[in-house]
């Protein structure tokens, strides 16, 4: 590893900025004239949506329509389905594959006749509970069947993701998400998510993507790197945390031990693991503080040649014990030299007091 400034290269996208309402309102836009003509499409039910994603789930979208109609065709609601033979629901799905999928179904749409009056259920922890319902399968019944503001991610949503933001594929942050639902206009979540999807599917596909007539590409962390596209959820390395602590004016600095800051000022920070408040009782143990507010403020992504890292800034009142550590006015910090990342963590704890 070397200096900070060797591997800089771009700015980081953060929390608070434009991307995020940016990627939603531009998908809107392209899914209006892209969007997949596909028979779960064309009335929305959470019924329907329930039985395209549990098909979805393991199988293309090409051979799941016919399947899908069929199986429509024969059980339309979950009562015919309950009240089928688990022979005759088998039969309908013979050729589809991983048979688990169709007991499932089978299983949970019994338990929706009996315990929800054949009501498929609108909150997540009662869906979870239902056979065969994962994570995915939960918020898609709950974003395209109910319209609800929440953000479901299959394959082709945490490939969009992952690029757009430099994040790993198998690592997309809870407040990534959070923040992307909150972006959803009123009404439009089934759009925004099936926009999501089909722009992986037609769009951002796993290899070659389309980046040159990409409407994404201005703000896409992976759009035109050289080698890296497709790969962009490779490039992450690392979540890493910083904290801001302060008492009154005064604001605590850590000279950087390890090569990567190269001996600068910078705040307190770490790999963002375990609980960030057992974390800010070991630090106040150091310095001799009490940790008195702890406040997630932001978080953002840098990216460096060769990774990135995505960085949780907290803002932490304290009331200090002793004289321990390096406390700093908060009127002095902007002529510290801080690496840009510690800079960027400044201004998202203290917005409007310092320049970027
Ligand atoms: N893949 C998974 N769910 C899908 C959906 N609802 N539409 C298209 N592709 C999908």
């Amino acid at each position: 590893m070397c200096g900070l400034s060797d591997l800089f290269c771009e700015p980081p996208h953060s929390f608070g900025e434009a991307p995020f309402a940016q990627f939603v309102s531009v998908l809107l836009l392209w899914f209006e004239e892209h969007a997949r003509d596909l028979p779960w499409r064309r009335e929305y039910t959470p019924y329907g949506v329930w039985i395209a994603e549990v098909m979805l789930s393991q199988t293309q979208v090409a051979r799941v329509v016919s399947y899908y109609e069929r199986f429509l065709k024969r059980f339309p609601d979950v009562a015919s389905l309950a009240s089928a033979s688990q022979e005759e629901v088998f039969l309908l799905w013979e050729g589809l594959g991983y048979y688990r999928r169709a007991l499932d179904l089978h299983k949970a749409a019994q338990v929706i006749s009996q315990e929800f009056g054949g009501t498929i259920p609108r909150d997540y922890v009662s869906l979870r509970k239902l056979p065969g319902v994962g994570p995915y399968i939960a918020s898609a019944i709950l974003a395209i069947g109910y319209n609800d503001p929440v953000l479901a991610l299959e394959a082709n949503g945490r490939r969009v993701l992952a690029r757009f933001f430099g994040l790993s594929r198998e690592h997309i942050p809870q407040e990534v998400v959070e923040h992307l639902a909150s972006c959803i206009p009123q009404g439009k979540a089934r759009l925004v998510n099936q926009a999501i999807m089909d722009f992986g599917a037609l769009v951002c596909t796993p290899r070659n993507p389309k980046c040159s007539p990409c409407p994404l590409r201005e703000d896409c962390v992976s759009c035109g790197r050289e080698g890296s596209v497709g790969k962009a959820q490779k490039r992450i390395l690392k979540n890493l945390r910083v904290a801001l602590c302060f008492e009154d004016e005064m604001v605590l600095l850590e000279k950087s031990a390890g090569r990567l800051f190269a001996e600068l000022f910078v705040f307190p920070w770490g790999e963002d693991t375990g609980d960030p408040k057992t974390w800010m009782e070991e630090l106040g143990k150091r310095y001799d503080f009490t940790p008195e507010n702890l406040h997630f403020v932001g978080a953002f992504t840098h990216a460096y040649t060769r990774y990135k890292v995505y960085v949780r800034v907290f803002r932490v009142l304290v009331r200090r014990q002793g004289e321990e550590g390096v406390w700093v006015p908060k009127g002095k910090l902007s002529k510290y030299p801080f690496p840009s990342l510690f800079r960027k963590a400044l201004c998202l704890a203290f917005p409007g007091e310092y320049p970027l």
